[in-house]
């Protein structure tokens, strides 16, 4: 359309002049994503495609970001930095990746500041954010709002005693929690009520988590199967993405350690429409309206995770974020303008809008640094990226060496390949098809992403 119009006009000065015309009545905006992994590889990918953005900005970004926008050296926590980055460059959009920089209260730091309040910031203040930040905040929303979630207790130090004899009561397994924010690493379940306590006491009188665990909740185990559920909110009405499932385990069949996520699919064929049903009655309204009612004034991304019990859901936590690796496969099949959906969550106007997906199924695969998520070594070369080929690579620890074109190394997740396929069994196909070209020292991936679900 504008290439017809350009055409159609007679000089160089005419063409300039109409263009000038468009920039005045097309609106842009200078746009800035924090955070540096692959949820912000993705967003970054999927922003730099809207009519809307002007300048993609990313900090830090990773050697992905840039080449989708210009990566900025700031860290997500330092506020004074971001200000005055925000300030020289014109920045008109805010969206922040992580939760950091939420629970420490970003967009309150906006709100407060007399050059920033009216730059709109995706992601909730700090009273929202203590949904992630503070496990006993969440449970107590819960039980608050009549939201279905685990029979919790939580305990301090001043009370540790009363929290070993409540494990006494208490069945096998159970589930500890360091109630702060503790990296992915701060839930604990134990099959045993004497390892329990020791964990406990170790949490509480040892400072196991920092001060993350100077509460501890204590929660019943819920048996079930795991499913990641992502509502976008204005504050005043909500939108549902779709879900996804993510697999957290390092090892294959789901054994070994706890990670950020080793892989995920969308959608997931057991959250048929009955039981999205359930989970918008039961869990995504009283959560919208409890934020509401309890004055916080939302905006931003609710991620759900929860556990599907013989067809119920369970809250097992909030996150207020993306997830990651969800993202990759969530961001992919929106179809809808992010951009404008951020504005309008912005504008408070998300009532007006909706949001089209891709039927298709698409399932990432994480590749990571060998030992992670214990130690592993960082720097090691990555070799293969122009080989792949009918897949969407999204970095997440790499960057851009200085002294030579490589791409290294820099996190225990390194790269997530995603794909599209009319199934699970073919988008998985192509995304490990993929995932072999890739090559780095230590490379290491799950091989089983998506065969429960086949
Ligand atoms: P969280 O950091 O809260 O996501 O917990 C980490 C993981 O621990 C979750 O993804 C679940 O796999 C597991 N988990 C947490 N709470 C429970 C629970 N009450 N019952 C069973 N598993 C849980
Ligand atoms: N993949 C889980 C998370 O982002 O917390």
């Amino acid at each position: 359309m504008v290439t017809r119009l350009i055409m159609v006009t007679n000089s160089i000065e005419e063409t300039i002049s109409f263009a000038a015309l468009l920039n005045i009545i097309t609106y842009t905006m200078n746009i800035l994503i924090l955070g540096s992994g692959g949820r912000e590889h993705t967003f970054a990918w999927k922003i730099a495609q809207s009519p809307l953005c002007n300048s993609l900005f990313i900090a830090p970004g990773n050697a992905g970001t840039s080449l989708c926008g210009i990566n900025v050296p700031i860290s997500v926590n330092d506020f004074e930095a971001i200000k005055t980055f925000v300030i020289a460059n014109e920045i008109e959009l805010v969206v922040v990746g992580p939760e950091d920089p939420l629970v420490a209260g970003i967009h309150d730091f906006f709100l407060n500041d007399n050059y920033l309040k009216a730059i709109p910031v995706i992601g909730p203040k700090k009273d929202g954010a203590q949904l992630e930040g503070s496990k006993e905040f969440a449970k107590q929303f819960m039980v608050d709002n009549n939201i279905p979630t685990a029979a919790y207790a939580s305990f301090t130090l001043d009370t540790l005693k009363e929290g070993l004899a409540y494990l006494d009561t208490q069945k096998t397994p159970i589930v500890l929690k360091a109630d702060g924010l503790a990296a992915g690493k701060g839930v604990l379940i134990c099959n045993e009520i004497s390892e329990a306590k020791k964990e406990l006491t170790e949490m509480l009188a040892g400072a196991k988590f920092g001060t993350a665990s100077s509460k501890v909740v204590i929660e019943e185990f819920l048996d079930g199967i795991e499913l990641s559920t992502f509502v976008l909110t204005d504050g005043a009405t909500y939108k549902i993405l779709p879900c996804a499932k993510d697999y957290k385990r390092i090892g294959d069949g789901d054994t070994g350690l706890n990670t950020g996520g080793m892989g995920a699919v969308s959608p997931v064929p057991f959250a048929d429409e009955s039981f999205m049903q359930k989970v918008e009655e039961r869990i995504i309204i009283p959560t919208i309206n409890g934020l509401r009612n309890a004055g916080i004034n939302y905006k931003g991304f609710v991620f759900i995770g929860l556990m599907n019990v013989g067809g119920d859901p369970f809250v097992i936590e909030y996150n207020v974020r993306m997830g990651d690796p969800e993202t990759e496969v969530v961001i992919p099949r929106i179809k809808t303008d992010l951009a404008a959906l951020f504005l309008a969550v912005a504008n408070g106007t998300l009532k007006d809008t909706s949001i089209e997906t891709d039927d298709r199924t698409a399932v990432t695969v994480m590749l990571v640094s060998g030992g992670y998520p214990g130690d592993y070594a960082k720097g090691k070369i990555i070799t293969g990226l122009d080989k792949t080929n009918g897949s969407l690579i999204f970095h997440a620890g790499t960057f851009n060496a200085k002294d030579a074109d490589d791409i290294k190394t820099s996190g225990g997740r390194v790269i997530a390949v995603t794909s599209f396929g009319k199934t699970i069994a073919e988008a998985a196909e192509q995304s490990y098809k993929n995932a072999a070209l890739i090559a780095y020292d230590g490379k290491y991936y799950r091989k089983d992403i998506g065969n429960d679900l086949m």
